[in-house]
């Protein structure tokens, strides 16, 4: 991370993969899949060097997961709940089964801006253009996930060792 900061910090001509990051960066343009390779292979020297404790503080990870599972719902169908004895605070019977779709909460356009698009950066920082909790893909309430925060962990731990050592490119540019 020292390696990475002082690099960031400092003015050069000599162009390397940074120089190409950070000027696609400036112009708002999404880094390509090699590039996050390069840079994941620059921060970390090793693949036994990648674990909870170094791949949790790597921030850009969450936002990419994130928008993963709000476009590919990991529970994509939607959850049955069943309204309890004494019926909810909206007007329905006991025994009545109501559920979410996740998929078509995480693409409508009353959630999101432009929801068909891959758009990790709508989780940094302060947001207008969309409703973050329509996104639940750990489910929500009382019977939601209780291994979320194991969950994160493994996701991130996971996303920095498979970027570390595959060459990964996408089977077609206009889907994936
Ligand atoms: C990315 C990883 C994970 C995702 C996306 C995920 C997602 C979910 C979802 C959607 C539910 C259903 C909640 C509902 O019925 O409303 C659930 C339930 C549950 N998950 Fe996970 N999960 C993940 C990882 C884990 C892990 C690592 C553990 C445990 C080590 C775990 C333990 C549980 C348990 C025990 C429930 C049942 C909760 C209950 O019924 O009260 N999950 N998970």
């Amino acid at each position: 991370m020292d390696l990475l900061q002082s690099r960031l910090a400092t003015l050069s001509d000599r162009e390397d993969f940074l120089t190409k990051m950070i000027k696609a960066r400036e112009r708002g343009i999404h880094l390509r899949l090699s590039d996050c390779r390069s840079l994941f292979r620059f921060y970390f020297t090793r693949y036994e060097d990648i674990d909870a404790a170094t791949a949790v503080p790597l921030k850009y990870l969450k936002p990419v997961a994130q928008e993963a599972m709000r476009v590919y719902p990991p529970l994509p169908f939607a959850l049955p709940h069943v309204v309890p004895q004494g019926g909810c605070s909206h007007f329905l019977m006991s025994g009545t089964v109501v559920s979410t779709s996740t998929f078509a909460a995480s693409m409508s356009t009353a959630n999101f801006s432009e929801p068909w698009e891959f758009k990790p950066e709508r989780w940094i920082g302060e947001n207008l253009t969309n409703d973050l909790d329509a996104s639940q893909p750990f489910s929500y309430g009382t019977r939601s996930c209780m291994g979320r925060s194991l969950g994160w962990m493994e996701l991130h731990t996971i996303m920095a060792k498979i970027i570390y050592r595959n060459d990964m490119e996408p089977v077609d540019d206009n889907v994936d």
